[in-house]
């Protein structure tokens, strides 16, 4: 879609409302390349903004409404109004819960216009690439440009967050809005998530001759119903029981109960492994990033808990066909794993991971090379 992407959602703006929008908005979603289930224990990230994007066409309107429609395969699908006065956490379900959830935050930030808004995106939806923080922070900046407020990057990172946890009712940390607000073509982005300090670090692996491969498992998953709050609440207790603010500062997992230690060695082991790759990347020392992707993801799978057996597949067949490193990214429970590719063996991972899934009797996953794209702005 790209390019074309903001023509498609102004096209239908045009349709449905006979007027072009006042402006279209965009944003990324996200791989991350390292830092998985640190962010809200104030840890490292290091992600970077893939080129599929969520576009919101958008015009003001003067009775506190919020029209949505999105545009689907050249299908455009008419949402029920709401009214901003009327919203609370309940009062939408489905995809309109993400723009709802953020006009709702921003209403509390005194930015409450109505606004009509058309939507649509090719960041494939459920497969861990940060789809509907791609939606609420597009919304966001159409809402805000709107609005004529141009608040902080990171003011509106905290919002965002702030409307998946508080109205989606998705526990999630500050990952997925921050890099796709924040990243810009050709880095990753060195995020500390306790400090807020940002940098960003360029990163080209093809000028290393190599590929960072997205295998979407294509087993959707959901935040709001996974272990992602379990966990989550898991690590809260974790820093409690051993006298810090968060797992962030924990030396090690002395004094922690079994069922709580592998959550924190988690926690403290990939930290070190962003840092790793950080400077492993700054050397340009590329290839060396491989173990420590696959160090990330068993400590994910048998740490953590929070692979599934899709995504260990995923990881295992790409390695075994030559990939360099390979881990599952996001969340967890289904979506998406990269691997860490040498340009000329993507072909052998590609098949190597299409028959794995199919000697398992998976559906086929889809698969893709990721270069790091802009992250989120005006388009028009
Ligand atoms: C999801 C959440 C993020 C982060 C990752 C795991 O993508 O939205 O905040 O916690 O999972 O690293």
């Amino acid at each position: 879609m790209n390019s074309t992407g903001s023509n498609i959602a102004a096209d239908a703006f045009r349709r449905l409302h006979g007027a072009a929008p006042a402006g279209v908005w965009s944003a990324p979603g996200r791989v991350n390349l390292i830092g998985e289930h640190t962010d809200y224990n104030d840890g490292f990230v290091l992600p970077f903004a893939i080129p599929h994007r969520t576009w919101v066409a958008a015009s003001p309107r003067e009775d506190g409404v919020i029209t949505l429609a999105s545009v689907q395969d050249g299908q455009v699908e008419v949402a029920e109004p709401v009214r901003l006065a009327e919203l609370e956490p309940g009062t939408a379900q489905g995809w309109v819960a993400y723009p709802a959830g953020v006009a709702w935050v921003l209403r509390q930030q005194g930015v409450g216009g109505g606004a009509d808004l058309v939507v649509a995106g090719d960041v494939p939806r459920g497969a861990g690439l940060s789809s509907s923080h791609s939606l609420e922070v597009a919304t966001a900046l159409a809402l805000l440009g709107l609005s004529g407020a141009d608040p902080s990057k990171s003011d509106i990172a905290k919002w965002v967050q702030q409307a998946e946890n508080d109205f989606v009712g998705a526990p999630t940390g500050l990952l997925d809005q921050t890099a796709s607000l924040c990243c810009t073509d050709a880095h990753v982005l060195f995020l500390d998530v306790r400090s807020g300090r940002q940098e960003q670090v360029p990163f080209d692996a093809g000028a290393h001759g190599l590929e960072v491969l997205v295998i979407d498992t294509r087993v959707s998953h959901s935040l709001v119903e996974s272990g992602y709050g379990e966990r989550r609440r898991g690590c809260e207790r974790a820093a409690d029981v051993l006298g810090v603010a968060s797992l962030r500062d924990a030396a090690g997992e002395e004094g922690l109960p079994d069922e709580l230690r592998p959550l924190a060695r988690h926690v403290i082991t990939e930290n070190e492994r962003v840092l790793k790759t950080v400077e492993l990347l700054k050397q340009e020392r590329y290839a060396e990033i491989g173990p420590l992707l696959s160090a990330s993801h068993a400590s994910l799978r048998d740490d953590y808990r929070v692979s599934c057996v899709e995504l260990d597949v995923a990881a295992e067949a790409a390695e075994k066909a030559g990939a360099l490193g390979a881990r599952m990214i996001g969340g967890g429970f289904g979506g998406s794993a990269i691997a860490l590719v040498p340009r000329e063996l993507r072909e052998r991972v590609e098949t190597g991971v299409a028959e794995a899934f199919a000697a398992q009797g998976f559906g086929s996953p889809r698969m893709f090379a990721a270069v790091p794209a802009a992250g989120a702005g005006r388009d028009v």
